[in-house]
């Protein structure tokens, strides 16, 4: 885990003066915002990824980022590394200024104490409750507030995180890879691997910003997959498996806890030897009645949990878009081609009779990655 103060002199940048509304160089400090608060990605949860950068005659005085709740937010360490340089300073932040007492004290306060000058935000804080109120208060205070800077790639950043204030649930993804004839496996269910390397690692690092990643009993008896962000500096997220009946192997890569933390969500008391056997590994085994994937997207949401990565067969699939549990799509479609009549596809049976009918995902944009392709959409 990187420092939440970067060292300002090697991130020297300079700023030319007289900016019109929003200059370039406010863009460009605000996607560096951005680019700091990415830092913590997967770390933050219930909190929100910030980043802050403080300018001072046109360079760069002070840095940082929300290194995870309970640690200080992106300002305070900005604040700290530029000392007495952010007196008449801008401060660029990613989002808008907490105002109130939580586990630490609000940023605005600190902010009107150092006397900065300017304070540029990306976003105004998603919470009704408090939206505005931070701005507010600066204002208030004399000092002069611009927001919307680079305003959708701050809420990019941070979608998961606004859908759990706004809907009270993480967000939802579901993430398969298909040949190019829509089997997620063959006809025996193997299914290592359909993507190249490059979508495999796009999966690697999604997974490092995700939460919890979510599959079903089945696909771990037929892939006993690892489910780690494979990369020894990155976040590993909470490993969810689905089981109805709890008849799981004894051993799985994911009962090896030291790797990354997992979680049988299932709806029987049956087969307490291997409940017992999950638990002396370090696996929690949780009983959920009746197993639905919104009662455990509820069940994440108390655990404060904001992105949800699911990963599992079309079974599940299914039952997961049915309840309303999947906000958004990420398809690999690879330029391959298995047949096969009953081999599995990415989404079971929706009770859809009609095309019309058909879920059409919005906000939809396409990538090549070697020579796959990356779908990504939103369910209205
Ligand atoms: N290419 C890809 O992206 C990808 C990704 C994942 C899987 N796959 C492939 O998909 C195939 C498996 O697909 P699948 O559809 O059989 O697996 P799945 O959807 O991952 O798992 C289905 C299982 O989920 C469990 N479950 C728990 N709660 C449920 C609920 N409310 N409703 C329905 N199921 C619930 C049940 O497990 P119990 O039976 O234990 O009770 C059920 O059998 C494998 O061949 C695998 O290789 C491919
Ligand atoms: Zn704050």
């Amino acid at each position: 885990m990187q420092n939440s103060s970067v060292n300002a002199q090697s991130n020297f940048q300079s700023c030319s003066p007289a900016p019109p509304l929003v200059s370039a160089c406010d863009r460009a400090m605000m996607k560096r915002c951005i680019e700091l608060a990415r830092r913590a990605l997967g770390r933050t949860t219930p909190n929100p990824l910030v980043g802050a950068v403080i300018v001072q005659n046109g360079e760069i005085v002070g840095e940082g980022f929300h290194p995870g709740a309970g640690k200080p937010h992106a300002e305070v360490f900005a604040l700290r590394q530029a000392g007495d340089n952010a007196r008449g300073a801008t401060i660029y932040v990613s989002l808008e200024p907490c105002n109130h007492y939580g586990r630490t004290p609000p940023c605005s306060e600190a902010l009107i104490a150092a006397q900065v000058a300017k304070v540029v935000v990306g976003m105004v804080d998603p919470n009704p409750l408090v939206s505005g109120s931070g701005i507010e208060r600066l204002r208030k205070a004399g000092i002069e507030v611009v927001v919307g800077v680079e305003e959708e790639a701050c809420r990019q950043l941070n979608e998961a995180f606004i859908h759990r204030i706004l809907y009270q649930r993480p967000l939802g993804i579901l993430k398969y890879a298909m040949t190019l004839d829509g089997k997620i496996a063959t006809i025996s269910g193997h299914s290592t691997w359909v993507t190249g390397a490059e979508s495999r690692a796009l999966v690697h690092q999604l997974r490092a910003a995700c939460d919890a990643v979510i599959i079903g009993g089945n696909t771990l008896r037929l892939d006993n997959p690892h489910l780690t962000s494979h990369h020894p500096d990155a976040h590993n997220p909470l490993r969810v498996v689905m089981t109805r009946t709890l008849n799981l192997p004894l051993n799985a890569h994911l009962w090896q806890t030291a790797d990354a933390p997992t979680l049988v969500l299932t709806e029987t008391e049956a087969h307490p030897d291997l409940r017992e056997q999950l638990l002396n590994k370090g696996v929690e085994v949780v009983t959920l009645k009746p197993l639905t994937p919104a009662k455990a997207m509820a069940y994440l949401y108390d655990r404060q949990l904001s992105m949800v990565l699911w990963e599992c067969g079309g079974t599940l699939s299914a039952r997961a878009i049915a309840d309303g549990t999947v906000q958004k799509v990420l398809a690999f479609i690879a330029p391959k081609i298995v047949g096969g009549q009953f081999a599995p596809s990415p989404v079971g049976d929706l009770g859809l009779a009609t095309m019309t009918d058909a879920l059409t995902l919005e906000r939809v944009s396409w990538r090549q990655l070697g020579s796959d392709y990356v779908v990504e959409g939103y369910l209205p």
